[in-house]
């Protein structure tokens, strides 16, 4: 029998905060909830980053809906990548039943149900708030990544970027990229434009690129590209005090990894370009819950994958937290990992030698403790408890806490249809985003001209089979044009690594 009143003393020292809290739970001893030791977490070191595991079934996005109530009454907005789309209700009241009168009961907490403000997101055009992004705002170097090009096909696509900036040819959507490769490899003047002042494009490479568009575009991505583009700083809305909960319902992302990258990177810039340095501000500005963690890190780009270590370093003094849910934390890469400040780890399982080889591996993670014996306990914490540490205030890892969480004020259970629409109609930010702003950008202005030329001077231009120039790119490359070309590229490399994400050609 461990030292309950040294375990009080201790614990509860250890997990007071001078400044503001959030609470998760109450401690636990030998299986009893001790109702002295409350589970608080420092909101000044929520930016500090996190991780909820466990195995199935044992509480890990009810914890999640905790953690994203407590953060909404410290006014606090989050959002939340709900990838199993069992997240919704969080919109409405809970309702009491005898479990979570229960649970109450023991940790002698008040239960007030209630509701939080929700705005409901969307990438693939389902209800809620359209997010989008305008090609010129991913510049070409980010683009080039997401669409997995070669360094060769990567030059083109920067030469084609700064051709548009030069002859004020606005790239909004994907077809404004489609259609103005084709202008400077199909039409006369465009090809000519193109070889007098920069060098001319390999067909075969063209072909390449044109062949990544399409396949982003079979994952809907021609829905993400466009405009009006979305504004982070409409993620960071309050309604009475409260901070909104931003939910982006992103199922099915094993069919779409690409299109799933692309909003993250596209998100991680505009977080890193648009959010201030926030110094010690003591309060998070915005908390993002991955839940589900797992598939991104299977599903994901490589480009993603380097640049979730990036931001997970650098997003951290922009007052972002980032929290993932999975369920063994040998599903999170090493090196992020090792950067994430509050642990919440649910039961584990050890049924294989793999599962146990996770357990002591997580458990050694633990700072060491005289209370429980971790490896045991791990695979035997009751539904909704969990071991926790976190960072205090002053940025030390807190001692392991068996906690026994409350449950979520809002319902536990998902929107029903009804429901989404109600919610979503309601939005003023549904509304804002609603409309698909069609300017004249490259696609209009150059199938004008396109159209122009095929009646004019070459009435087979149409149907023109694309012919094979071998070496073309050599000569781009060996040019004038091409050598400034290097430079540019090494200038966008330079803020690539500096800066994150390839952040040239934006505009607003
Ligand atoms: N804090 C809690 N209070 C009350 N009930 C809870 C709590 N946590 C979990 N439960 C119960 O356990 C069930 C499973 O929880 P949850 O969906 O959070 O598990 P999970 O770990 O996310 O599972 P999966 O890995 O399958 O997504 C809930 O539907 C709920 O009935
Ligand atoms: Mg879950």
């Amino acid at each position: 029998m461990a030292d309950k009143a040294k375990f009080i003393q201790e614990l509860s020292t250890r997990y007071t905060t001078k400044g503001e809290s959030i609470t998760l739970g109450k401690g636990m001893l030998d299986g009893d909830v001790v109702t002295e030791v409350e589970v608080k977490i420092p909101l000044k070191t929520i930016n500090r980053h996190g991780l909820i595991a466990g195995a199935t079934g044992t509480g890990k996005t009810k914890t999640l809906q905790v953690f994203a109530e407590q953060l909404s009454h410290a006014g606090v907005p989050s959002l939340v990548l709900d990838i199993k789309g069992d997240f919704s209700g969080i919109a409405e009241p809970g309702s009491e039943n005898s479990i979570i009168t229960e649970r109450y009961a023991k940790t002698q907490l008040p239960y007030q149900p209630q509701a939080f403000p929700v705005e409901l997101m969307t990438i693939s055009g389902e209800k809620g708030v359209k997010l989008r992004a305008t090609v010129s705002e991913f510049g070409p170097l980010l683009l080039s990544k997401i669409l997995e090009l070669n360094d060769t096909q990567q030059s083109i696509i920067s030469i084609v970027f700064k051709y548009c900036d030069d002859k004020g040819l606005p790239l909004i959507d994907l077809d404004d990229l489609k259609k103005v490769l084709q202008y400077v490899t199909d039409n006369p003047q465009g090809k000519a434009d193109l070889s007098n002042n920069y060098g001319s494009i390999a067909p075969a490479s063209l072909g390449a690129i044109l062949r990544s568009i399409v396949a982003l575009e079979q994952q809907g991505a021609a829905q993400f590209f466009g405009e009006p583009s979305f504004d982070v700083e409409d993620l960071l809305q309050q309604r009475d005090g409260k901070g909104v909960v931003n939910i982006l319902r992103v199922g099915n992302i094993q069919s779409k990894p690409q299109l799933f990258s692309t909003f993250m990177l596209s998100l991680f810039a505009e977080i890193y370009m648009n959010f201030p340095e926030e110094g010690d501000s003591g309060k998070p500005k915005l908390v993002l819950f991955i839940d589900e963690a797992h598939l991104i890190f299977n599903e994901a780009s490589k480009t993603l994958l380097a640049q979730i270590e990036t931001m997970v370093k650098l997003i951290r003094s922009k007052g972002v937290g980032i929290y993932f849910i999975t369920q063994i934390p040998g599903d999170v890469p090493e090196n992020v990992l090792s950067q994430l400040g509050l642990k919440i780890q649910h039961a584990l399982r050890g049924f294989t030698a793999k599962d146990r080889k996770e357990i002591s591996k997580a458990v050694e993670n633990y700072p060491i403790t005289e209370y429980y014996k971790a490896d045991e306990l791990i695979q035997n914490l009751g539904i909704g408890e969990a071991f926790i540490t976190a960072l205090d205030e002053k940025g030390i890892p807190t001692p392991l806490v068996h906690t026994y969480l409350i449950s979520p004020e809002s319902r536990m259970d998902v929107l029903n249809d009804a429901e989404v629409s109600d919610l979503t109609s309601r939005s003023a930010l549904v509304a804002k985003y609603e409309q698909t702003v069609n300017k004249d950008s490259a696609y209009e202005m150059l199938a004008s001209r396109m159209e122009q030329a095929v009646q004019n001077a070459e009435p087979t231009l149409k149907s023109r089979p694309v012919k094979e120039e071998p070496g073309v790119f050599e000569s781009v490359m060996k040019s004038r044009a091409g050598r400034t070309f290097t430079t540019t590229l090494a200038r966008e490399g330079a803020k690539f690594v500096l800066g994150m994400l390839g952040l040239g050609g934006r505009k607003r």
